[in-house]
C-alpha cells in the first residue's frame, strides 16, 4: 500500500475538480483495510467519484476503495447470486450480468461510479432501486477491523439513503455486494419514459437486453456524459412533501407532477420541475449551471471551482424555497 502526499484527486471525481488531498492511499484488498488505521485523518472514503464535491482540497486522507473481482457464488432453478467487489466499475457489472442473461438491474444500466458505493444511498433508476434485489452486502468494520455481512434489511435501505449514510456513517468500508438475480426474470417498464423508448424502438415484448439499451438510450439523451461535461448526476433528492401541500401548489402551478410514495398522505414532487419552473433549466452563471436538458444535474461547464458549483447549488435552492415553499435537500456529497 503506497501512501502519496498532495495527490491531485481531478480524475478520481466525475465534476473533474482539481482539487488534492494531503494524503492518498489505493486500496486494492481486504489486507490492505487492515493499515487505513495508522493513515492520517481526517478520512474520506472514495468510490467512483460519482457522487461528492469538493469544495476545497481535502486535509486528510482520501481511502479510494479500488478491490476488483466478479463471479456467480451460487445459484438455483431461478435465481444466481452474482458478486462484485466494491472496486467494480457498476455499468461493466451491469453489462456482465446481461451477459449472464441475468435479469433484475438492467434498468439501472449507466449510473456512473461503483459497485461499493451503490447500496450506500440506495441507487436507483427507473422504477427499480439496489435494494429491489440486494442480497448481502459485505463490510470492513473500522473499529473491530473484522468483515461484517449486512442482509438487505439490516442495511435498512430508503429513498437514497441506508445505514452506511446514516446511522453507521464513516465506520463501514463496504468490500463486496451480493445480488440475487433472476434467470427467468419479469422486465419492469413501468416507469413511463422506458415504455415511450421501447415504442420508439419498435420493441412490443422487451427482455431484459432491450430495457438496457432502452435505458442507456433515455440516459444518453438527458444527461450529460461525466467525461465531457463534469457532473454528479442529480444533485438534490427529489422532494417528499405532504399530499395536501401540493394539491394546494397544484392549483396554482397545474403543470407540477406529483407521485405516489409508500409513505401514506405524502407524494413526491420531481425537483427537476421545480429547477426548470423556477428559471434556472440551462441558464450559466459563469462556469456552471443546471444541465439544459435535466435540471436536476449540476454541471461544469469547463473551469468551474467547486465553490462556484456549491454556490450556483445554493443559489437554486433558494430560489425553489421562494417560488414554491419547498426545500430541496442534496444528493451529493459535499466536503
Ligand atoms: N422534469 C422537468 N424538467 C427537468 C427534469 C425533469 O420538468 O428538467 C420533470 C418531468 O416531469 C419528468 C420528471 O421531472 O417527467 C422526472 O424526470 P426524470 O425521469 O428525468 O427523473 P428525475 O426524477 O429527475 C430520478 C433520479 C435519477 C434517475 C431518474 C430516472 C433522483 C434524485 N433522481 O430523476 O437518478 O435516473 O429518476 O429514474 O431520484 C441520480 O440519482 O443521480 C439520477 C440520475
Amino acid at each position: 500500500m503506497i501512501v502519496q502526499h498532495n495527490a491531485s484527486l481531478k480524475s478520481l471525481n466525475t465534476f473533474g475538480l482539481d482539487v488534492r488531498a494531503n494524503s492518498y492511499v489505493r486500496i486494492s484488498s481486504i489486507e490492505d483495510l487492515k493499515h487505513v488505521e495508522e493513515l492520517p485523518k481526517p478520512w474520506f472514503i472514495l468510490g467512483g467519484g460519482s457522487n461528492i464535491l469538493f469544495t476545497k482540497d481535502f486535509p486528510g486522507t482520501v481511502i479510494h476503495v479500488d478491490i476488483r473481482g466478479r463471479g456467480i457464488e451460487g445459484e438455483n432453478k431461478n435465481d444466481a447470486l452474482v458478486y462484485g467487489m466494491a472496486g467494480e466499475n457498476w455499468h461493466e457489472f451491469v453489462r456482465y450480468t446481461l451477459q449472464l442473461s441475468l435479469g433484475g438491474i438492467e434498468n439501472l444500466a449507466l449510473i456512473p461510479g461503483n459497485l461499493g458505493t451503490a447500496p450506500v444511498q440506495n441507487i436507483g433508476a427507473y422504477g427499480v432501486e439496489i435494494k429491489d434485489v440486494l442480497e448481502r452486502v459485505e463490510a470492513f468494520d473500522l473499529i473491530t477491523q473484522d468483515v461484517k455481512c449486512f442482509s438487505c434489511a439490516e442495511c435498512r435501505f430508503s429513498y437514497r439513503n441506508s445505514i452506511f449514510k446514516g446511522s453507521e456513517k464513516g465506520r463501514y468500508i463496504i468490500t463486496k455486494v451480493v445480488l440475487r438475480l433472476s434467470k427467468s426474470p419479469t422486465v419492469n417498464t413501468s416507469y413511463g419514459a422506458i415504455q415511450s423508448e421501447l415504442s420508439s424502438m419498435g420493441i412490443v415484448q422487451p427482455d431484459i437486453h432491450d430495457v438496457a439499451r432502452a435505458v442507456i438510450r433515455i440516459r444518453m439523451s438527458k444527461l450529460p456524459d461525466p467525461a465531457m461535461l463534469g457532473n454528479c448526476g442529480s444533485f438534490f433528492k427529489n422532494p417528499i412533501i405532504n399530499a395536501s401541500v401540493a394539491e394546494r401548489l397544484q392549483r396554482e402551478h397545474t403543470t407540477m407532477p406529483s407521485y405516489q410514495t409508500q409513505r401514506e398522505g405524502m407524494v413526491k414532487i420531481p425537483a427537476g420541475w421545480l429547477i426548470e419552473n423556477a428559471g434556472w433549466k440551462g441558464k450559466p452563471i459563469g462556469n456552471v449551471s443546471m444541465h439544459k436538458h435535466q435540471a436536476l444535474v449540476l454541471v461544469n461547464l469547463g473551469n468551474a471551482t467547486g465553490n462556484e458549483l456549491y454556490e450556483h447549488a445554493q443559489r437554486v435552492k433558494q430560489s425553489v424555497t421562494e417560488t414554491f415553499g419547498i426545500d430541496l435537500e442534496e444528493e451529493v456529497n459535499v466536503l
